[in-house]
């Protein structure tokens, strides 16, 4: 088969996929629905977590059964296969669970251990990023660019914060504090995911994390790339969504913040 015809095929499972989870967003976003914990206080799981993902992975294993996925709720799904689904089904479950309108399905799709295409949807607010590796990112189906601010002192950027508090030397309250005692506007939205969608769309300059899984960042991570944006992990070298640190900004700003998260003077 024709590679551009594979990967138009492997699209058209993607976004239909997305679709499935984020409908069932859409079904129990504000209604009731049962929660309970995974470890950590408050890293939440609800009934609508596993109906996304049942949903999703039923539309990628019915048109490509042999491809491996990795899903946070049921974990591994190992196939010899060299495509592999990175799904977080609801990325930004607090904000869920709180009828925050900040959540999302995302999903990464890899090839040969490089990720190919991402989607990531926010269905309570009608967005939908996605991105292929050399062909750009697109925010409903319009073309995203990364934003064009040169200092650290001038940017909007957005973080995140483990579910369990990271006590470490240049660790996420200490880059956190560094920044907002200088007056740089710092957000912390509750979904990794749309985060990065937002640094892609240019709405923040940047994005940095501390603790982040594979399901979290292998939708996004493309989506800022494609926008023209940098990522990386926190030692300024190539970004793998399989360790923890994650430094995502429009480029501009990046050698600057990179100095910053790892305890330069600011
Ligand atoms: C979380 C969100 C949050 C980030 C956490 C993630 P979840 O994912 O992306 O923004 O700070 O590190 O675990 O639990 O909502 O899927
Ligand atoms: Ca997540
Ligand atoms: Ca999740």
């Amino acid at each position: 088969m024709n590679r551009g015809y594979f990967c138009s095929m492997l699209k058209h499972t993607l976004l239909k996929a997305a679709e499935a989870g984020a409908a069932e967003l859409q079904r129990f976003f504000n209604g009731s629905f049962s929660i309970s914990n995974k470890e950590g206080i408050n890293n939440l799981v609800t009934e609508a977590d596993h109906a996304a993902e049942k949903a999703i992975m039923g539309v990628i294993q019915a048109d490509y059964p042999d491809h491996y996925i990795l899903s946070e709720e049921s974990g591994e799904h190992i196939q010899d296969s060299s495509y592999k689904w990175i799904i977080d089904p609801i990325d930004g479950t607090v904000n869920f669970a709180n009828g925050i309108p900040i959540c999302c399905v995302s999903i990464g799709v890899e090839r040969a251990g490089k990720m190919l295409m991402g989607a990531v949807y926010n269905p309570i607010m009608n967005e939908l990023f996605f991105a292929q590796k050399g062909f750009g990112a697109t925010l409903n189906n319009k073309r995203i660019h990364v934003s064009d601010k040169t200092e650290v002192i001038k940017s909007c950027l957005v973080t995140g914060f483990p579910y369990t508090y990271l006590d470490e030397p240049n660790g996420p309250i200490q880059v956190f504090e560094k920044l907002i005692r200088k007056g740089v506007p710092v957000r912390r939205l509750g979904s990794a995911a749309i985060d990065l969608c937002w640094v892609a769309a240019g709405r923040f300059d940047g994005f940095y994390e501390h603790k982040l899984q594979a399901w979290d960042s292998a939708a996004g991570f493309l989506m800022v790339e494609e926008a023209g944006g940098k990522v990386t992990d926190f030692n300024g070298d190539y970004y793998s969504p399989y360790q923890p640190h994650l430094l995502a900004t429009n480029g501009k700003i990046h050698d600057e913040l990179l100095r910053i998260i790892n305890g330069g003077l600011f």
